[in-house]
């Protein structure tokens, strides 16, 4: 029988590379467009939200140490997933600083909900160390093929490898189960600016020798 999840997803998993950057925050911005938090801090015009998220996401690969990983189907840029090595997630001063006129760029009132909304995310962050995850997107007309799934088994037998704990928060309740599947637990839930959040953390699995 024909299924789509009968034919192999993706072609490869790897590391992205410093020239696939561009590539990606596109994919990341157009994949996270109409995700709740999203709609809530930008507004309903998907124009100026597109535009807004690729600012955002440009300034995090720039500011924030990131480990992403990418999802290609013949040589396409088709996932992303991004990864904020242990001890990395939480901006230090001059990080917030260098944020700062992104921030400020969005205009007042998304300047103040998303300064809230990071906020929150930042009151539930674990104080134990933690690989952080996120964001994550796979271009909406493949999705539910299992490039997601490819890419969380990636990250999480790397995870498994090096010992370390995993967290990220999402604003889908469908994602949920998504992760779960990965190991992944909610650990906690929320309103971020009106919308529910759920905050999930995956121990390491024992890798035998
Ligand atoms: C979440 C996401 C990365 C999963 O990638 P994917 O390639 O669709 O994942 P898979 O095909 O391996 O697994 C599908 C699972 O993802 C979840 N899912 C969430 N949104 C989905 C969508 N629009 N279409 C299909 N599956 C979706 C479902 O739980 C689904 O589980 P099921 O197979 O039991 O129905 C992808 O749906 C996406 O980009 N969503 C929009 C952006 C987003 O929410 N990112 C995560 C932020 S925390």
């Amino acid at each position: 029988m024909h299924t789509p999840n009968a034919v192999p997803a993706v072609s490869e998993v790897r590391d992205l590379r410093r020239e696939e950057i561009a590539a990606a925050v596109v994919l990341l911005a157009r994949g996270m467009l109409d995700n709740p938090l999203n709609v809530a801090a930008h507004g309903p015009d998907r124009e100026r939200r597109r535009r807004a998220l690729e600012r955002m996401f440009a300034t995090l690969f720039a500011v924030f140490e990131q480990r992403p990983l990418c999802a290609l189907d013949g040589g396409a840029l088709v996932g992303v997933a991004g990864v904020a090595p242990v001890g990395t997630c939480q901006a230090s001063a001059l990080q917030r600083l260098r944020f700062l006129p992104t921030v400020i760029a969005l205009g007042p009132r998304t300047t103040a909900r998303v300064s809230s909304w990071l906020a929150a995310w930042g009151r539930h962050d674990p104080a134990r160390s933690h690989s952080h995850l996120g964001p994550v997107a796979v271009e909406q007309e493949l999705r539910g093929r299992g490039i997601g799934s490819e890419l969380l088994r990636e990250h999480t037998r790397r995870l498994d490898a090096a010992g370390e704990v995993s967290y990220l928060e999402t604003d889908k309740r469908e994602n949920v189960g998504f992760y779960q599947r990965h190991g992944y637990a909610v650990v906690g839930e929320d309103e971020v600016i009106g919308v529910p959040n759920w905050f999930m953390l995956r121990e390491p699995a024992t890798v035998s020798a």
